[in-house]
């Protein structure tokens, strides 16, 4: 199922809970993913990274030490020894019991058959591209049956190309963030950037939302490219956006999302 097609029949933008509910829980926990389902969203976001031993880890940063306090890189650590740190050692709420990191598959069997999910594939801290990824992914998502339920995004283009090769049927989607546009000049050339996501053959960007504008919008709609924004925390801007015909909104604050929906 296309974004653009589920748009079409609830004609509303889909609903996407960013890391789970990053606001509502320790950020790409299982609890985070679990207020996303409870909320109701249509589909969670999730950050993936690879262990040393080629499990796939959801969490945000390649380094450990912002969400579990432990310092080094995930590359550098075995599944095993990730499992080992508190997910939630960080989190603003200091009575929130401890939190194992996630791994894709301890995703994907939680929402299968109650949300979608945007998988965005991250690189290293160094900026290269763990070595495997794509196709490890690939293979989980059909495991899990979710090839019509999953969507792969990423800043980093050419791990979007090699998803799309491996798996055609799999949906992928540009993420374009502020130093992305200012490639194209300081005004921002819209046009100049439009076409540059056009001509590399991608069906749908993911912008950061203080970059969208009416103008930007309309002209990858012009194109026929989908358009979401992230990360939308605020209910003027969920109107906004919702109003503005988006395809996807991706919040923090799946609770937001769904008053929205109800108060629509
Ligand atoms: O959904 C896209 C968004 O998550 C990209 O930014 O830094 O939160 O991964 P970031
Ligand atoms: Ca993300």
């Amino acid at each position: 199922v296309e974004f653009d097609q589920d748009r079409h029949a609830m004609n509303r933008p889909l609903r996407v809970a960013h890391r789970g509910g990053a606001g509502l829980a320790p950020e790409n926990t299982l609890a985070a993913f679990r207020q996303g389902l409870a909320f109701k969203a249509d589909a969670v976001e999730l950050d993936l990274h690879m262990s040393r031993d080629g499990a796939l880890i959801v969490t945000h940063d390649p380094d450990l030490t912002r969400v579990t306090g432990t310092a080094g890189n995930i590359h550098e650590f075995t599944l095993a020894q990730l499992q080992q740190l508190n997910a939630a050692a960080t989190y603003k709420d200091k009575t929130m019991e401890p939190q194992r990191i996630p791994t894709l598959q301890d995703v994907l069997e939680l929402v299968r058959g109650h949300a979608k999910v945007q998988i965005e594939i991250k690189v290293r801290a160094d900026d290269t591209r763990y070595a495997g990824i794509e196709a490890k992914v690939v293979d989980a998502v059909r495991h899990y049956d979710m090839i019509d339920d999953a969507a792969v995004i990423s800043f980093d283009f050419p791990t979007l190309r090699d998803i799309n090769a491996l798996e055609p049927r799999l949906q992928t989607c540009a993420l374009c963030s502020i130093p992305y546009f200012a490639r194209f000049g300081l005004r921002r050339d819209h046009a100049k950037a439009v076409e540059d996501i056009a001509s590399q053959g991608f069906r749908c960007v993911g912008a950061k939302h203080t970059t969208m504008t009416e103008r930007l919008f309309r002209a990858f709609r012009a194109r026929d490219i989908q358009v979401g924004v992230w990360t939308v925390n605020s209910e003027a801007d969920i109107r906004k956006f919702a109003a503005m015909g988006v395809h996807f909104i991706t919040s923090d604050r799946p609770d937001l999302l769904q008053k929205w929906v109800l108060d629509a």
